[in-house]
């Protein structure tokens, strides 16, 4: 009969390899783990994606929106990533990050990525720049990096910040592209953009 104290170390065996599995680095274009406070540009892995990723003023106010150039000639704004965990410096896939852009702007408002207001016509939540104000949790501040299926170096962003609050209940989604107004913003709640981190 197997004993309990037996089943307790299975469960944590399995519980470690699922950590040490979602746990490897991120990769850069040439091959090097992502750094944290280290500047990277993000581009569609796929061209005909749009361009890099850049604030985007959507409607001549603030706050600015995360989306993308037109086409792939700007070079957009870099991004660091902070992760969650604490002291850690290494950017790994499936871990909570907050992401900010690299760019002084005229708004007041931090460049920090955030989960904002739905558009209208699409109800897709998009993805606008701000602090979230729930300091004990700001879970909107907060997004992972998962690997695309079998290819080495793709991306995609996902929002379902589990370690920032592991108790919430969170409507996860992977982030994707949204044309408003032939502008590029990136939401949720849709389609997926596989990208790459280049080194700034
Ligand atoms: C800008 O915002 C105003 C007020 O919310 C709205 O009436 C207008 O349609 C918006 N313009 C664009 C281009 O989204
Ligand atoms: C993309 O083109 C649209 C329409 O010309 C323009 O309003 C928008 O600002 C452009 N986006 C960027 C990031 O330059
Ligand atoms: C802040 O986050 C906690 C945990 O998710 C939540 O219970 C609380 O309602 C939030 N407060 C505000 C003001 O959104």
């Amino acid at each position: 009969m197997m004993s309990m104290k037996l089943i307790g170390s299975i469960w944590l065996v399995m519980a470690m390899a699922t950590v040490a599995q979602d746990s490897a680095p991120v990769l850069d274009t040439s091959g090097q783990a992502l750094q944290s406070g280290v500047d990277y540009y993000i581009k569609p892995a796929i061209t005909d994606n749009g361009g890099r990723f850049t604030l985007i003023n959507r409607n001549d106010s603030c706050p600015l929106y995360v989306g993308q150039e037109n086409t792939s000639g700007p070079k957009g704004y870099p991004v660091t990533f902070a992760p969650f965990a604490e002291g850690e410096t290494v950017v790994r896939v499936g871990r909570d990050q907050k992401i900010t852009f690299s760019a002084s702007t005229i708004c007041v408002q931090s460049t920090a990525w955030k989960v904002g207001e739905t558009q209208s016509e699409t109800q897709r939540r998009l993805i606008v720049t701000g602090i979230d104000e729930n300091e004990s949790r700001p879970t909107g501040n907060y997004f992972k990096i998962n690997k695309q299926a079998d290819l080495d170096g793709i991306y995609n962003f996902e929002w379902c910040p589990t370690e920032v609050c592991p108790i919430c209940k969170f409507i996860c989604s992977d982030v994707g592209a949204l044309v408003e107004n032939d502008k590029r913003l990136l939401a949720l709640d849709g389609s997926v953009l596989p990208v790459v981190f280049e080194r700034a």
